[in-house]
Parts: C-alpha cells; sequence; structure tokens
C-alpha cells in the first residue's frame, strides 16, 4: 500500500488505475480504525478491485464545543491496518491541502432539510461539513463506488441525497454496523466512555431493539414508542438528545402503514455521545 498526502498525488495514482479499466473503490474515514472500518474495506473489496481510503478528520464537521482538537489520531496504527485489509492507497492530506483557503472560508455543499433534523438539529453545521467534504473527497479520488458505515445512518441517507442531486457517478453502498459481543456499536468515540460507562453502553442498542419488536410485532403507536425508548435510556443513566422512529428511505416520520422504517438514537453518558440505530421491515397491512 502506498500513502499520499497530496491531490495530486492521488489523482495520477487513480488515473493510471482507471486508464487499465480497473473499478475503484473508496472508503473515506476520519482514522482511528477498528474493525467497523476493516468492515467497510472488506465490503469495497467486493465491489471494486482497486482500493482507495482517506483519513481525514475534518474540521468542517466538527461543532465549536465538539472533540475536533481532542479527535483519536492515530495515523501509523491506521496505515498498518489498511495495509493488512488490502488497501491499494491510503490518502492521508493536511487540512491545507483540502481547505487552502480555510475551512470557514471554503464553499459549501449542502442538502437542505435532512441536514437540519434529528443529528443536524443537535450538531448545527455537522451534515454540511460531511457533504462538502465527502464532495471533495469524490472529486479527489473520483472512484466508481464509495462505501458508507450504517452505523451514521443520517449520514449516509445525506450522502445519497448529495450523489443523486448533484449527479455525481459515484455508486454508494452501505455496510452493516460492527458491534462489540454485548451489542455496542464500535466507534472511535467508545474510548471515552469509563468502565463504568462501557458497562452501561449496551443498552443503547437493546433499547433500540426493543422498539424495533414492537414496530415489527404491529405496533404502529410511533410516538409511544419513541417516548418509552428516550424514558427507558433516561432511566438508565443517559442523557438522550433524541429517539426516532423514521422512513428508512428518507427520515420523514412514517405513516402508520409504512414498512421500511429505521429508529435512531443519540445519548449521552457524560463525555460520550453515542450514536446507533436498528433497521426494520414491517409486516405488510
Ligand atoms: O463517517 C466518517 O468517518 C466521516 O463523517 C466521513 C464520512 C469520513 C467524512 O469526514
Amino acid at each position: 500500500m502506498e500513502t499520499v498526502t497530496t491531490i495530486s498525488a492521488v489523482r495520477e495514482r487513480v488515473r493510471a488505475w482507471h486508464r487499465s479499466g480497473a473499478r475503484i473503490a473508496f472508503v473515506p474515514t476520519m482514522g482511528n480504525l477498528h474493525a467497523g472500518h476493516v468492515s467497510l474495506i472488506e465490503a469495497a473489496r467486493r465491489h471494486g478491485e482497486r482500493f482507495v481510503a482517506s483519513i481525514f478528520v475534518n474540521p468542517m464537521q466538527f461543532g465549536p464545543n465538539e472533540d475536533f482538537a481532542h479527535y483519536p489520531r492515530t495515523p501509523r496504527e491506521d496505515e498498518r491496518m489498511l495495509a493488512a485489509a488490502g488497501c491499494d492507497l491510503m490518502f492521508m492530506p493536511e487540512v491545507t491541502e483540502i481547505y487552502p483557503h480555510g475551512s470557514e472560508r471554503a464553499a459549501r455543499v449542502e442538502v437542505p432539510g435532512l441536514s437540519r433534523i434529528l443529528e443536524g438539529e443537535f450538531r448545527p453545521g455537522h451534515f454540511e461539513g460531511v457533504s462538502t467534504v465527502v464532495a471533495k473527497l469524490f472529486h479527489i479520488v473520483e472512484p466508481d463506488v464509495a462505501v458508507f458505515g450504517e452505523k451514521d445512518f443520517q449520514q449516509l441517507v445525506v450522502i445519497r441525497r448529495m450523489v443523486a442531486d448533484l449527479c455525481l457517478p459515484v455508486e454508494i453502498v452501505s455496510a452493516p454496523t460492527v458491534r462489540d459481543a454485548d451489542g455496542l456499536a464500535m466507534s472511535s468515540r467508545n474510548q471515552y466512555l469509563t468502565a463504568a460507562e462501557r458497562r452501561i453502553a449496551p443498552r443503547i442498542y437493546a433499547t433500540l431493539q426493543a422498539a424495533a419488536q414492537r414496530l415489527q410485532g404491529g405496533d404502529a403507536e410511533f410516538t409511544s414508542i419513541e417516548r418509552g425508548g428516550f424514558k427507558s435510556l433516561e432511566d438508565t443513566g443517559f442523557r438522550p438528545d433524541y429517539f426516532a422512529v423514521r422512513r428508512a428511505a428518507d427520515l420523514a416520520p412514517p405513516a402508520a402503514e409504512a414498512r421500511a422504517l429505521v429508529v435512531l438514537t443519540a445519548a449521552r453518558l457524560s463525555r460520550a455521545r453515542l450514536i446507533d440505530n436498528v433497521q426494520l421491515t414491517r409486516p405488510g397491512a
């Protein structure tokens, strides 16, 4: 695996691969890789012949009081893991390579509506930062296919919409959430949990599953399910931001007969803010 830091070096390598007829699969990341990221590379391997991963902690998607400065950065370990997973090219740019005029003055891409709900309500500007950097990375890497994890479900929906609206020639593939044995979704931010919080953290997935079971059993009292999930997390010691039942395709509030749903939550345990979701298909009406 080769590591490059400039846009021109990425373009040179990828264009040569394209000329030889190879299909390019891309996995954008913010580094500090874990088994969840490795599963994205494995998914990429099923969809392409050459594999590119980026490691870039994107300042534009962090709010002023968020953890940009302290976000865990482990570039040497990431490089080792990507090479072992069969990645061909790792792109690890400096902030100035991506935002030569500073991230605050850079042109932006926004998906209105979808970016302002759920996570967007609690992290204003977050999805604008995500869609901007992903659009830039797509222009730099020019992949045929890009892989995103379902753990960040709203991010996946926002990116699919951005790609469709901007007519970007990239196929978006999603990969299932990877979980620890007790159900906790893998995340770089899990390392902010204390030992006591780590024991409580799997309740987030258990609470989502309980809500999904009610829905699958035919319960269409969405508001009651949302309130029940929120309260149950509060009673366990979380400070939830939201617990929501939405249509999987576009995150709109579902009608009673909607079938493809997702239950999403974000909840804090002191320093750590965890997000997770469960997708489900309800039996036909
Ligand atoms: O999911 C992430 O790690 C980031 O939001 C992404 C897609 C790499 C953009 O910075």
